[in-house]
Order: C-alpha cells, then structure tokens, then sequence
C-alpha cells in the first residue's frame, strides 16, 4: 500500500524503502526499448529465469530532487547519473537506456510523486532509484534478451545517522571489487561483496567499512557506499584516491571542482596509503546518499586514527558541504548545467 505524504514526518527521515504512489518502467523487448510509462504497481514481474536473479546482470543508480527556498524542485546532475547507467550497462553487456529518455523519465516520476519532495529547510531529500536488469527466460550464463528499466523514488534523510556529525569507519581485510572487475560500475556484485564487511563494520559500532586496493592491500579504495577524501593539515590541498576499481562518484567530481574553483584549494586524485593518515586534518565519505560525511576516526587493526575530532566536523569539510548543499537546494550559485529544473 502506498504511503500518504501526510504520514511522513519529514524531520526524522532515514534511509528506509518506501512504496509511494508511481514509478517509472520501460520494457526492451524486440531488440528494442518500448515507450515507457509510469505505474501503481511496486512489484516487478520476471520470469525465473531471468539473469538478474542468478548471474546479476543488472546496474542502478542514485540521485536526488531537492526542493527549494521558493517551493520549486530540482535534481542535481542526473545527466551523469544517465551517462554512468550507460557505462555500467555495456560493462554487463545490457543495452543502454537512451540518457535523454533517463532524464525525461527521473523528472516525470518526480513531477508525479511531487507531494513526497520533503519540505525546503528540513535537509530532507527525494531519493531516485534507477535501475537496469536483464529478465526472461534463459538459465546459462550469457546476456538477457530482455530488459527493464526503472525509476522508484522515496523520501530519505541522512545515510550515515551523524549526518554532519562525524562517525568512525573501520579498514576490513575483504576486497570488494578487482582492478579489471566492476568496481568501476555500479553493479549489484559490487554491494553483495561488502555486505559481510558492512554487517561487521555496524555490529562494532561504525558507520560502515573502508576497502583498500585488492593487490597490496595498502592504498585506499573506497567506503562501501560512498567515494572517500582527506584534507591535508595545512589546509591548502583536498586529495581523493586513485584506483581502477572504485565507482566514478559524481558527488567527488563536483567536491574536485567546488575545492579549486569556489574554496581555492589543490586537488589531486592519487594514491593514498593507509599507512599516511597523518598528512590528513580532516576526511570524509562523500556521495549521493552520504552527501558530505565527516569521518571522525578511522580504525585499522589495532590502531584508531582520529583526524579532526570525532565529535566535530573541520572546518574545509564544513565549507564544501555548505558550497555543495547550496547549490544542491538553489541556494548558492550552480555551476552550469549541474541542475535540471522539474
Ligand atoms: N562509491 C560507492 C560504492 C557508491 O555506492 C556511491 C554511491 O552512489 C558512491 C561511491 C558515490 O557516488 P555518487 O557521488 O555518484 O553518488
Ligand atoms: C547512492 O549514494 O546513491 C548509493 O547508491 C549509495 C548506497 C545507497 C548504495
């Protein structure tokens, strides 16, 4: 049953399922994609055999709408999110969905469910959740005949529960993702690999697992859910880290474009040792869900490495997560072509 936006407490979102009143859903049948439509109905229907289910042949996406100070509603860069569907979609061999059709599409289900776009003001967001899975009749390992794409949509509040409070994460010995594999693309293999690690990571009280390079072991990867950067301790340079195997985040890239261009800083995508923590007054996970989210400590065997506090959040971090929400929310100047009015 779908929810009622006047049962939504709008303050105390989390990051939860919720089955709200339309989706989008096209169908590739023919070798082709049909005209796609929106639907009631929040159950996907597949055969058992689809490769989805027993191969994984499938990739999503994340992006949000966020409502304005004058009421309007706007997404954030979902011309990127189109162009990553697509780079994930040849990665598994799945026809791409045309990225025009992706954005017409993300604003048509917005527009639809416009009622469930949380309140100017509340830090609330609507969540869109796109997603491409081979489906039909097939049992060996080879790509679907068949597609269907998807756009569903709820309201969320912080993914990580500190919000802009600082949270610890923790080094796991598991790899999530090889250097010529998926990491790069946003797979579901991708996440029931880090499932075991995040499990461990919440049971011991952090907010989620960091992985390090499948080869050495020693250079940083990523969180399991969000793209990882440091603040070096004069202050002057943001650094994220380099590797073939972590998702392309958007939220990084605009964070690599606002550090130089609005805060004045150096940026550098490079290899970041586990072993070089020290260089680091602040860090943070950052990405869709995660936005920008502090990191207070990091624990890694036996040693708990604490960078600004674990209580506070820097001041570099503060200032690129007020330049990045306010552009998010229209309050502060995009810059151009990164927001797509509704
Ligand atoms: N890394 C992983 C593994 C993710 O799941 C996400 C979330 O999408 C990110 C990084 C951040 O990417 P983006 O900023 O595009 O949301
Ligand atoms: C996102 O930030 O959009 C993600 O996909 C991260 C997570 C919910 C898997």
């Amino acid at each position: 049953m779908a929810v009622k936006a006047s049962e939504i407490d709008w303050n105390n979102l989390g990051f939860d399922y919720m089955d709200l009143p339309y989706r989008y859903i096209a169908h590739y049948r023919n070798g082709q994609w049909e005209k796609g439509q929106l639907t009631e109905d929040s159950t996907l229907h597949m055969n058992e055999g689809s490769p989805i289910l027993h191969y994984g042949q499938g990739a999503f996406e994340g992006l949000k709408a966020y409502r304005t100070k004058d009421g309007s509603i706007q997404l954030f860069r979902p011309d990127r999110n189109a162009k990553r569907l697509h780079d994930s979609a040849e990665r598994v061999l799945m026809p791409p969905y045309p990225e025009a059709d992706f954005i017409a599409a993300a604003k048509q289900v917005v527009a639809a469910n416009k009622e469930f776009v949380p309140p100017y003001g509340t830090g609330a967001t609507l969540y869109l959740r796109p997603l491409l899975i081979g489906v039909g009749p097939n049992i060996g390992v080879k790509p679907a005949d068949e597609y269907i794409f998807t756009i569903f949509v709820m309201p969320v509040g912080p993914y990580f529960k500190g919000g802009l409070t600082p949270t610890n994460f923790i080094v796991m010995d598991y790899d999530r993702a090889a250097h010529k594999g998926t990491g790069q693309s946003k797979v579901g293999g991708n996440y029931a690999a880090s499932l075991k690690a995040g499990q461990y990571a919440h049971e011991h009280g952090f907010s989620d697992a960091i992985y390090l390079d499948p080869i050495q072991h020693e250079y940083f990867e990523e969180v399991g859910s969000a793209n990882f950067f440091g603040i070096t301790k004069d202050g002057k340079r943001f650094l994220t880290p380099k590797s073939p195997s972590i998702l392309p985040s958007i939220t990084k890239y605009s964070l690599l474009y606002l550090a130089k261009d609005r805060l004045g800083l150096e940026t550098e995508e490079t290899q970041i040792s586990i072993h070089d923590l020290d260089q680091f007054s602040e860090a943070g996970a950052c990405g869709t869900a995660a936005v920008i989210s502090p990191i207070g400590g990091i624990q890694y065997n036996d040693d708990f490495h604490v960078f600004y506090s674990e209580t506070e959040t820097g001041p570099v971090t503060k200032r690129l997560y007020d330049e990045l929400t306010g552009i998010q929310f229209g309050d502060v100047k995009a810059p151009e072509g990164w927001i797509y009015k509704v």
